[in-house]
This record gives C-alpha cells, structure tokens and sequence, in this order.
C-alpha cells in the first residue's frame, strides 16, 4: 500500500521528532496528544528543529515552511486518524497505556491502516494482540534525536505480514533513514547491546573504579563514541534506561541484565538526567 497521510500518538520527545521527520519528507502529519500544552511544546520544538537544519544548511527555508504546513495538530485520537495510511504511536512505555491506545486506534484509524509503535521495550506480538488487525501491526523504533539519527529498527511481530514490513521499511527509505530488519525479542538488537553498557557504566561509578567524567572520557576518546555511556543514560532519562533492564531481566531471565543498584537508587531519588536537571552530571 503507499502511504501519504501519517499521524502520530504522544507529543514528547520522540513523538515530535517523528511527526518533523514525516513532515520533512513530504507526509502529512497530525500529531495527537491528550495534554494540549505538550502540543504547543512540540508545536515550538518542530519549529526550533527546522530552524537550526535551515541554519545548518540541511534543508532550506522553503523546505522548513513546507514542512511547517504539513503538520496539524489535535488532542482528539478519533479525529486524527481518521484518515490515516499509517499511525506511529510514542505514548509512554506501560502495557495499560498502548492497550488503550491500540484499542482506540484499530477502532478508529481507516482498515488497511498501518498501526506502527515506537516501542523501546514492550512486545510488539503483545501489542498486536490488542487489535483486531494484528498482521498490520508493527515497530518503528526511531532514536533521539529524531532529525539527526539516520536508524530505524523495524521490529516484525509473530504476525507482522510481508506487505507490511515493506510498506515500513519503504517509508523508512522515504523518510532517509536506514531501516534495519528486527525480530520481536525484548529490547530488540540496540536496547539489548545499548543497556548492558550504559548498566556496566554505572557499576564502574558505585564501585568507584573511576569518576563518571572519566568514564564517559574512556569511552569517547576511546571507543569513538559521541556521548559517553553516562552522558547518553542522562540524554535518554535514568528512568528509561532502568524499565528497559527491568524488561530484559525479567523477559531473558539471565542476571547479567540486572539493573545496577546505584541506577535504581537515583531514579527513586527523581534523578532522572537532563529532564530533571541531575543525573549523573548537572544541567542547567
Ligand atoms: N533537530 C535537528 N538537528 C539537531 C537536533 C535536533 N533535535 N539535535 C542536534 N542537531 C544537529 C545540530 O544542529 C548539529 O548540526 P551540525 O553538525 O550540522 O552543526 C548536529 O546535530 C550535532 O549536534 P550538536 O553540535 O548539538 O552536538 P553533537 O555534535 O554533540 O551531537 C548528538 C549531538 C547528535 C546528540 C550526538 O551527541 C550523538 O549522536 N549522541 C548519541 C545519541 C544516541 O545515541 N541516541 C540514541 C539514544 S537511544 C534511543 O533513542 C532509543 C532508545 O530506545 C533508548
């Protein structure tokens, strides 16, 4: 099926990072949120986004206005996906919220709508099970930042058809990223190499082997990674990085993905990285 009209779920970080993506590359795009200041947020986010590529000389200031017109806006979930090819949802990452969410959208969305989750940690089998079109559900795992990370992992669930995947990973290809085929196992093939690291990190920190800016150091001037592993857990969100664990302990049931205790204790201390300020490092 080709896809023109695209509609995204959630408004946070990811969400707006999508919706600028498929606007970019010529989709219309409705971004849906409940909380309408958090669309107002992704509104200004977009924008900022679009401008700092037009600085950058990634794309010009048509292409930004072009993009700006066709993105829309709404807190209403019937309504902006009613005329959907393809719904990419980024809610929150708890079953009750995508089972809710999935309900409403295979009730709402046109048949042969593609429904897309950009789940980092929960089944996409078990979230195709939530709808009555389970061969048209699928992962569309983007990474943050959104406009500048050129991967999608394409996470195939139990009952994922072949038109499926293709329709995706076309979109993917459209939207100049590079889809990578997945199966439908916890953390998928990034979360499952990704959290071990950034987990190993943080037991180098409580067993104080160094400082948490050495550590990131190691690894950077090291291993040539652009953020060290405890700038990247604070990028991502302390909270987010130990669900992820928490899903592939219990899910793989092997200990060497046991969450560190130091990453536990700061998450129930609200040190959550840049969105609350402190992490690992400090932010203004
Ligand atoms: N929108 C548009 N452009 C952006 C942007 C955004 N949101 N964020 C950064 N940029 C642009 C900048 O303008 C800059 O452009 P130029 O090079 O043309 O000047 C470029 O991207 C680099 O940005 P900065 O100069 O600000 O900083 P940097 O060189 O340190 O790069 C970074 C920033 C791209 C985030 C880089 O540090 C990086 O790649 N870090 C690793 C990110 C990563 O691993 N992400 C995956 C997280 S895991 C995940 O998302 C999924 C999960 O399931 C947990």
């Amino acid at each position: 099926m080709s896809v023109h009209t695209t509609a995204v779920v959630g408004a946070g970080t990811m969400g707006n990072g999508i919706a600028h993506a498929f606007a970019l590359h010529g989709y219309d795009a409705t971004l849906i949120d409940l909380d309408e200041s958090l669309l107002d947020d992704a509104r200004s986010t977009i924008e900022e986004n679009l401008s700092r590529q037009v600085d950058n000389d990634v794309i010009t200031t048509a292409d930004k206005t072009a993009a700006l017109d066709r993105l829309a806006f709404t807190p209403n979930t019937p309504e902006g996906v009613a005329s959907a090819d393809l719904v990419v949802e980024a809610v929150p990452e708890a079953q009750e919220v995508k089972s809710e969410v999935f309900g409403t959208l295979d009730a709402y969305a046109p048949a042969d709508a593609i429904l897309a989750s950009n789940t980092s940690s929960i089944s996409i089998t078990w979230i195709a099970d939530q709808t009555d079109r389970p061969d048209q559900v699928i992962g569309m795992h983007f990474f943050n930042p959104v406009p500048v990370m050129t991967l999608i992992e394409v996470v195939r669930g139990q009952r994922t058809s072949d038109a499926t995947f293709e329709t995706v990973a076309g979109v993917a290809d459209d939207l100049e990223k590079n889809p990578v085929e997945v199966e439908d196992y916890p953390g998928f093939v990034s979360n499952r190499i990704l959290m071990p690291m950034i987990n190993e990190a943080v037991f180098c920190v409580m067993e104080g082997v160094a400082e948490p800016e050495d550590i990131d150091t190691v690894m950077e001037l090291g291993m040539n990674h652009p953020m060290g592993p405890l700038t990247l857990a604070d990028f991502i969100g302390l909270d987010v990085c130990l669900h992820i664990l928490e899903v592939l302990h219990e899910e793989l049931g092997d200990d060497k993905y046991r969450p560190c205790p130091l990453l536990r204790r700061k998450v129930t201390a609200g040190q959550l990285g840049r969105k609350t300020g402190k992490g690992f490092f400090a932010y203004d």
